[in-house]
């Protein structure tokens, strides 16, 4: 089975996707990409810069004008028919994933490709969505608004959620008439690669056009390319806020997703039993908490305190750590050496806090063909405060802190106590507490006694330092990828 991926990584070794076509990029310079569960690199990523960003850009621009003339239901039944198709490929491309992200095959890849392949599928039929309106202006002037494409799209994704990420960009930018470059992430190129090699048995050739490299190089130069009108990226604050600066030099719109710090609130009233199992899906343990609404903090009621500790640590230590490709496993790797670096940081940070203590949780594989493999063990700190660097920033691990609260206002004042502000939720049988919650927390997303992940149909994006504007969603396409163009004619 793992052949397969690795052979499919050969053949798009080295290249990118522009035209229609893949191509090697124009300075023949290539980068290796690791498999994260074993440490050793197993193909080689084309490195895009400048020159390959303007061909793709060309590319897009070439088909730009033509794709926009097609009706707006005739590019949605294409955009359908590649979801069809991923749909297909599903094995193949959790495969792939796999691979190249340490991300576990049963767990988090298959369930990955299928929901991407529903977003291809629920975009492609909302072409006829992408309505204007009528104004009541003058009795004798028609006046209206017309929703138009941007024009090319610049798209920047991470490695965490690749086609996830992808086809959030990728399916409402098309749909809307724009033409679209893509930078993957250069941890995980390949995926991403195979999709849009996919997607051109229906797509015309220019519509969408892949890139892999590095961030300052490739991405910087997609970013700062005069003829790219609009950047959606997803990533961190750091990068989303350099990526703001080059776009409001071309005072061209951006889409920006950029992570969290989100807060779990369990109130005293609330089923235990629930909100430990919400606790398990909100820190993300089958993807190595590498989620951007990962519950990293967790607010519990002194009085539920130890007991739902010890039931979430007998979940977390039922769960199994190693070789991803093994039906078994439940959790995978760190992505990379950085983040492994970065993981170990906090947790070391936690550990020589005073008072605090970290709860290392899950079987970790004792198989030596994993030795290398970049495995951590999910850590549940206990004793820690909000004030720590561990439960102000992004840690991107399995790590969360369970902190205590006696009162509501505390938990609320808490919780909204941080730059960040994706998701939150919060856990209770009284209804009151619950919508009054909803209305005071600081959060683009905000759930009661659920933690579901991101809904194709659901609006989702964060305020504060979380970003700038929405993803999934018709709201979505049509906010974020049109531009208005108000009409009136003079009837007289
Ligand atoms: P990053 O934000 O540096 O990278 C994300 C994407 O941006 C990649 O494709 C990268 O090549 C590109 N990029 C980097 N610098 C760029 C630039 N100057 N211009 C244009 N594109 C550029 O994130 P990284 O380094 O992978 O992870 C660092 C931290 O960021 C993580 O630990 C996590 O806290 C956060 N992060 C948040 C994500 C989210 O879902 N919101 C996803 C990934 C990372
Ligand atoms: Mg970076």
């Amino acid at each position: 089975m793992i052949v397969t991926a690795h052979a499919l990584a050969k053949t798009l070794s080295g290249k990118h996707l522009i035209d229609g076509k893949l191509a090697s990029p124009q300075l023949g310079k290539n980068f290796p990409v690791l498999n994260p569960a074993t440490g050793e690199d197993f193909s080689e990523a084309a490195s895009g810069e400048a020159g390959d960003v303007n061909a793709a850009v060309q590319a897009a621009l070439k088909s730009q004008k033509a794709w926009a003339k097609k009706p707006a239901r005739e590019r949605g039944k294409l955009v359908a028919e590649v979801g069809r198709l991923l749909s297909e490929h599903q094995e193949e491309l959790a495969q792939l994933m796999c691979l190249e992200t340490g991300k576990a095959i049963r767990t988090e890849c298959r369930v990955e490709v299928s929901a991407a392949a529903d977003i291809w599928t629920f975009y492609g039929g909302l072409g006829s969505e992408l309505k204007g309106e009528t104004i009541p202006f003058s009795h004798d002037m028609l006046t209206l608004t017309q929703r138009e494409p941007i024009g090319v799209v610049g798209a920047i994704i991470p490695w965490n959620v690749p086609l996830l990420l992808m086809a959030l960009k990728v399916c409402p930018a098309l749909v809307a008439g724009n033409c679209v470059v893509m930078k993957s992430a250069e941890e995980a190129p390949f995926c991403v690669l195979r999709v849009a090699e996919l997607a051109q048995k229906f797509l015309p050739p220019g519509v969408l056009n892949v890139l892999s490299g590095f961030g300052p190089e490739c991405g910087g130069a997609l970013v700062e390319h005069p003829a790219v009108r609009k950047i959606t990226f997803t990533g961190s604050v750091e990068t989303g806020k350099i990526i703001a600066h080059s776009a409001a030099e071309k005072l061209i719109p951006t889409t920006l997703e950029l992570g969290g710090k989100s807060p779990m609130i369990v109130l005293e009233d609330a089923d235990l039993d629930r909100a430990v199992q919400g606790a398990v899906i909100g820190v993300r343990f089958t993807r190595q908490g590498q989620s951007c609404t990962c519950a990293s903090r967790i607010f519990i009621h002194r009085s539920l305190h130890d007991e739902f500790v010890a039931r979430l640590m007998a979940k977390v230590n039922a769960m199994k750590i190693g070789n991803p490709f093994d039906e078994t496993t439940d959790i995978g790797s760190i992505i990379s050496p950085q983040q492994f670096a970065r993981v170990r940081k906090y947790i070391d940070i936690g550990e020589k806090t005073p008072g605090a203590k970290a709860h290392y949780c899950g079987q970790l594989t004792k198989d030596p063909q994993f030795a290398q493999g970049l495995f951590v063990q999910p850590v549940i700190f206990t004793g820690l405060t909000n004030a720590s660097p561990v439960a102000r920033e992004e840690i991107f691990g399995p790590v969360t802190s369970v902190m205590m609260f006696d009162e509501f206002d505390e938990a609320i004042a808490m919780a909204n106590d941080s730059s960040y502000g994706l998701a939150a939720t919060v856990w209770t049988r009284d209804l009151a507490k619950a919508l009054q919650a909803t209305q005071r927390l600081e959060a683009g997303f905000v759930q009661v006694n659920q933690n579901l992940v991101v809904q194709a149909n659901l609006s989702y994006g964060g305020i504060k330092d979380s970003g700038l504007g929405k993803e999934a969603s018709c709201e979505a396409m049509c906010e974020h990828f049109t531009q208005k163009k108000t009409i009136i004619i003079n009837m007289r």
